[in-house]
C-alpha cells in the first residue's frame, strides 16, 4: 500500500524520524513539494542527518528516491547535499529520479525572496530565504526554468536572460550577469542529467509491479499555499492534494494518509498561533524539544496541543491515523493544556477559520488534563507509558478524531511506540 505522511500542524512535526522509520517498508520515497526549505532531521546510530531537498529514503540503502514536478530544486543545493550524503558513504547512485517537470531556483529567485520579505515590513512571513516563493511565482507565471530544459540551452538561454533583467530591475542594481548564470545552469542541467525522468511514468511502473511508494511532504498543513494561514504560509500544496498534482499520481494511488504531530505545537516564521506560549512555559518546551529551525536554526515559537487545527488537518488530509511526536517533551509538567474551541469576539468557534485576521483575533479555550511524572522518553511500547501520558493521548483521539498509531518518545529510531491495533502498525508487515 502506498501511504503519504503529511505534516499535521505547522511544519517541523518530526516527520523525517517516521519516514525514515517506515522507509524499509516501501520501494519508494516521493517528495511532491517544496524545496529546500525543509528541514527533515534523521538520527541514526548516533549521526544527525538533516536532509533539506533529498527525500529522507536516501538513507536506506536499495530504495530509490524520487524529486516531483512539484518540487522546486535549487541545484547548488542539491549537489551539496549529495556532497554532505558521500561523506557518510551514502551514495546516490542510480537511486535518484528527478521529474523533468521539477521547477528550478536560481540565484535571482534568492534575491527575490530578500526583497520581498524586506518590503513587507512588519508584514513578514518570516522564510527561509531560499528563494522558494519567486520561484513558484515564475511558475505560475509561465517564465519559469524547468529542470527537463537545462539539457537544451537554446531553449532556456532568453528567459534566463529576461528573469535577470527583471531581478535587477526590481533590485535596483545590476550586480547580476546573465550570461555566466546560465553557464552555470547548463553544467548543474549536464550534472542532474542521468537522474532526470518522467516520474509519472517511473511511479506507475513501480506500482505496476506491485511495489510501495511513500510520499514523503514537506512543511505543514498550515503553511499549504491554499489550506493554511495564508498569507502567512510557503507556496506549495503541503496537503494531501499536492501528492496528485506534484507527482503525477491519481488519487487512487494514495492507499492512506499519516499525519504527524507533535504532542505540543510549534511554529516557525510570522503568523498567528493561537496556542503560543511566552514566558518560562515557552522556554521550557522550547529548551526540552530543542526548538531550532533545522534550516535556518531560528527558535520556534511553542505552544500547547490545537486540537481545533489537528481536527481541520485530519479533514483536509483525509487522515487515517497520526503519528504524535515528541511525547517525552511534556515529561514532568504538572498539567497539560489542550485547546478544544477558540473564543473569538463573543462567539465560540469549534471549527478552525479560513480568515487569518479572524484566527488572530481567536484566543484558546483550554481543557486542562494532568501530566506525568514517570518519564516516557525511549518507551516503546504503549503498555509501558504512565496512565496519565495514554488519557493525554486517548483524549486528543477523541478531540481530533483520528487514531495515534505511531507514538515517538526520542529522536532515535528505536525510541518509537507502534500500536498493534493501527493501520500504521500493518504498514510494518509489507515488503517493499
Ligand atoms: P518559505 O517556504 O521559505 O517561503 O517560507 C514560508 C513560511 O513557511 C515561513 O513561515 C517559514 O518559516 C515556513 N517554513 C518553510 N519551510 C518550513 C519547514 O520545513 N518547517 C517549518 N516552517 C517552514
Amino acid at each position: 500500500m502506498n501511504v503519504a505522511v503529511i505534516g499535521a500542524q505547522w511544519g517541523d512535526e518530526g516527520k523525517g524520524k517516521i519516514v525514515d522509520l517506515l522507509t524499509p517498508h516501501f520501494s519508494v520515497v516521493a517528495r511532491y513539494q517544496g524545496g529546500h526549505n525543509a528541514g527533515h532531521t534523521v538520527l541514526v546510530g548516533g549521526t544527525k542527518f538533516v536532509l533539506h531537498l533529498m527525500p529522507s529514503g536516501i538513507l536506506h540503502p536499495g530504495v530509490s528516491c524520487v524529486i516531483g514536478n512539484g518540487v522546486v530544486v535549487d541545484p547548488e543545493a542539491l549537489f551539496e547535499e549529495i556532497a554532505t550524503l558521500a561523506q557518510y558513504g551514502i551514495e546516490v547512485g542510480d537511486r535518484l529520479a528527478i521529474s523533468d517537470k521539477a521547477h528550478v531556483i536560481l540565484p535571482y529567485h534568492r534575491d527575490l525572496d530578500l526583497l520581498s520579505e524586506a518590503r513587507r515590513g512588519d508584514r513578514k512571513i518570516g522564510t527561509t530565504s531560499r528563494g522558494i516563493g519567486p520561484a513558484y511565482e515564475d511558475k505560475i507565471g509561465r517564465r519559469g526554468i524547468r529542470v527537463g530544459d537545462l539539457a537544451d540551452p537554446s531553449a532556456f538561454a532568453e528567459q534566463v536572460r529576461e528573469n535577470v533583467m527583471a531581478r535587477n530591475r526590481l533590485v535596483g542594481d545590476s550586480a547580476l550577469e546573465w550570461q555566466p548564470l546560465f553557464e552555470r545552469m547548463v553544467t548543474y542541467g549536464e550534472r542532474m542529467r542521468p537522474w532526470v525522468k518522467d516520474v509519472s511514468l517511473f511511479l506507475a511502473q513501480v506500482q505496476a509491479e506491485g511495489r510501495s511508494i511513500l510520499f514523503e511532504g514537506a512543511q505543514g498543513t498550515f503553511l499549504d499555499i491554499d489550506h493554511g494561514t495564508y498569507p502567512f504560509v510557503t507556496s506549495s500544496n503541503s496537503t494531501a492534494g499536492g501528492v496528485c498534482t506534484g507527482l503525477g499520481v491519481g488519487p487512487r494511488s494514495i492507499g492512506s494518509v499519516l499525519g504527524v504531530a507533535k504532542a505540543y505545537t510549534t511554529r516557525v516564521g510570522g503568523g498567528p498561533l493561537p496556542t503560543e506560549l511566552s514566558g518560562p512555559m515557552a522556554d521550557r518546551l522550547r529548551e526540552a524539544g530543542q526548538e531550532y529551525g533545522a534550516s535556518t536554526g531560528r527558535p520556534r515559537r511553542c505552544g500547547w496541543y490545537d486540537a481545533v487545527a489537528v481536527r481541520y488537518a485530519a479533514r483536509v488530509n483525509g487522515l487515517d491515523a497520526i503519528a504524535l511526536t515528541k511525547m517525552d517533551v511534556l515529561d514532568g509538567l504538572p498539567h497539560i493544556d489542550v485547546c478544544t474551541s477558540y473564543r473569538c469576539g463573543d462567539r465560540t468557534l469549534t471549527e478552525f477559520p479560513g480568515n487569518v485576521l479572524q484566527l488572530a483575533a481567536c484566543r484558546p479555550v483550554y481543557e486542562r488534563l494532568p501530566g506525568w511524572s514517570k518519564p516516557t522518553g525511549g518507551v516503546r511500547s504503549y503498555g509501558e507509558l504512565p496512565a496519565e501520558a495514554r488519557s493525554y493521548i486517548a483524549r486528543l483521539e477523541e478531540l481530533s478524531g483520528v487514531p495515534v498509531g505511531i507514538i515517538s518518545t526520542g529522536s532515535d529510531r528505536d525510541e518509537t511506540i507502534f500500536r498493534e491495533e493501527s493501520v500504521a502498525a500493518a504498514w510494518l508487515g509489507q515488503k517493499a
